[in-house]
């Protein structure tokens, strides 16, 4: 591996962009491929094995690529598959849980909500790190269905998404959460909604910029940063439509359609 090599990222859609943003912000020099699997999302509702092929098949793909690290951005492809891809591979991964430790360890009231896929909360990762922080702590755990569905269909602004959210957050303000954990890569995109949705004292939390800081101390434990100070360019890949992708990140970028 050489520190030239190109960092890999993937999500099963356009929501781990909100990760390569983190990356990219911190570690400006490096090169990165970014694979947004959307003709297979949403993962959250699929089982462990099929999930665990999807991200094989991402894997491979990337490291045709040559990448000498791959993200998963993730939390769905993590709580599901990092262990074997870390078993069956020599490349570090770095992955994404949600963070439910800084909300248990923060909480005033006491209790706080946990938005994620099905994939997601009914993992055994997911479980192991929920019981070892919320013991006395009230954990409002909510299933987003459709959130990824409406937002890889270019539908994040809209009534339904509004509506969705306010089913989904009632339960969380009637248990008096001071904490929302954002599971899920593609949430940090309803910030601003979420914010409109929620009392005031409600803080949200994500995990986007520890694993911004994960991937460079990783990087730099491997002697593998890019220490050009050349500005790097990154790459887009989707298998779903161009326009969805293009719409989070801005005209800027490349991005290319690839039946991967
Ligand atoms: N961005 C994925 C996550 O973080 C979404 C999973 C899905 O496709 O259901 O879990």
């Amino acid at each position: 591996m050489t520190n030239k090599q190109p960092i890999g990222i993937f999500d099963s859609g356009v929501g781990g962009t909100s990760i390569w943003k983190e990356i990219n912000t911190l570690l400006p020099n490096e090169q990165t491929i970014y694979l947004a699997d959307s003709a297979n999302a949403p993962y959250g509702p699929k089982g462990k094995n099929a999930i665990i092929d999807l991200c094989v098949k991402n894997t491979e793909y990337l490291l045709k690529e040559n990448c000498k690290l791959i993200v998963v951005a993730c939390n769905t492809a993590t709580t599901n598959a990092i262990d074997y891809l870390r078993s069956n591979y020599t490349v570090p991964f770095i992955g994404i849980e949600p963070a439910i430790k800084p909300a248990a360890l923060q909480t005033k009231t006491n209790a706080i909500g946990i938005l994620a896929t099905k994939g997601t909360l009914t993992s055994e990762l997911f479980s192991k790190t929920s019981n070892l922080f919320t013991n006395n702590i009230k954990v409002i755990e909510q299933i987003g269905n459709g959130i990824v569905e409406l937002i890889e269909n270019g539908k994040l602004q809209s009534d339904e998404m509004k509506s969705l959210l306010r089913v989904y957050l009632d339960p969380m303000i009637k248990a008096n959460i001071d904490y929302l954990v954002l599971g899920c890569t593609h949430y940090p995109y309803l910030i601003p909604m979420l914010l409109e949705l929620l009392p005031k004292h409600v803080k949200i939390i994500d995990s986007g910029e520890a694993v911004a800081r994960q991937t460079k101390a990783v990087l730099e434990r491997y002697d593998m940063l890019n220490t050009l100070s050349i500005k790097a360019k990154p790459q887009f890949y989707t298998n779903g439509a161009i326009e969805v992708i293009t719409s989070l990140l801005g005209e800027n970028f490349d991005v290319d359609y690839l039946d991967f």
